[in-house]
């Protein structure tokens, strides 16, 4: 007898969010995700793919038969980053408007050039490089397709498993190489509970279009970084210094966060929120 539980694909189970959500949905949900290099969670249900596959793509949606996709491969951090970005998401398209399937596409706040926040859903992408085009050109292949859901997000973190962001500034720290926090550019950080609820709640939900989930405090990367190193205990600062950021990466990315707060049950929870829910 078949499960009566409704079944998931999720794509980038392996990614820094993956690792948090793919837990969480099964808990709830069948869930089939799927990694490119390494899969750090080994669960049941675990696949490898390449996006940039458009076959294998194709067969993995065919095999797994989910009911709706979140769709988070890919990032800044991937290898060949702009394919992987906007061809792996035309072919997640193309397969589940094939099978009719719903997706949750995962976007980011850095798709605006940062010069007029707050940004509201009705806001067209505005990029200023190379990674925020790829994902503004991802949403718009997305949003011919009837049945989604993209949501803008920021800056991710969570405090039992450190982001990739500050493992970078750690390693970088305790050899005594310059990190520079940037105090002009402002973001929303979120935390991957907040964000991995926000899709399980959108996964099977009506609403169709574009959502800002984010933290619900402002800060500015050099703020939230400085939390973070206070939070995991990195005393090895001496090589750090705080100052005016890249000009080539958004200054204020902030996004409203109304429609959410409006939709979701999932409450918007701020770092310093966040942090206080994990010290009691
Ligand atoms: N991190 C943030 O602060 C942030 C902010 C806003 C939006 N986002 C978005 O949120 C999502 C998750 O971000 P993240 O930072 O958690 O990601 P991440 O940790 O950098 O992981 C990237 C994911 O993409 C997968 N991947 C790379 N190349 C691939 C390929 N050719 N085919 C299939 N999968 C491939 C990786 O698989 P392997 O690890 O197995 O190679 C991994 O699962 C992304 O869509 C990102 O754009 C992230």
């Amino acid at each position: 007898m078949g499960s009566a539980k409704k079944r998931l694909l999720i794509t980038g189970g392996s990614s820094y969010l993956g690792q948090y959500l793919v837990p969480l949905a099964k808990s709830q949900y069948d869930v089939c995700y799927t990694y490119f290099q390494s899969d750090p969670l080994r669960l049941d249900g675990g696949v490898q793919l390449d996006v940039r596959d458009a076959g294998a793509v194709r067969e993995l949606i065919l095999a797994c038969e989910p009911q709706a996709v979140i769709h988070l491969a890919g990032s800044n951090r991937s290898d060949d980053m702009v394919s992987v970005i906007r061809e792996g998401t035309a072919h997640i398209v193309e397969a589940v408007e094939e099978g009719g399937i719903r997706l949750v596409h995962m976007s980011s706040d850095v798709i605006f050039d940062g010069r007029y926040p707050p940004y509201h859903e009705v806001d067209r992408p505005t990029p200023i490089h190379a990674y925020g085009q790829a994902k503004a050109d991802a949403e718009s292949v997305v949003s011919d397709f009837a049945d989604h859901v993209i949501i803008r997000t920021s800056l991710i973190y969570g405090l039992t498993l450190m982001d990739r962001g500050t493992e970078w500034m750690v390693a970088a720290l305790r050899q005594g190489q310059p990190v520079k926090l940037f105090d002009d550019q402002m973001r929303q950080p979120v935390w991957t509970e907040t964000l991995s609820l926000a899709c399980l709640e959108l996964v099977f939900a009506d609403y169709r279009g574009i959502l800002n989930v984010a933290g619900g405090q402002s800060m500015s990367r050099a703020e939230f970084g400085l939390k973070l190193l206070d939070w995991w205990g990195i005393a090895d600062r001496g090589s750090l210094s705080i100052g005016p950021g890249d000009p080539e990466w958004p200054a204020d990315t902030r996004l409203d966060l109304s429609l959410a707060k409006e939709l979701l049950k999932t409450r918007l929870l701020g770092v310093d929120d966040v942090i206080a829910l994990h010290r009691t």
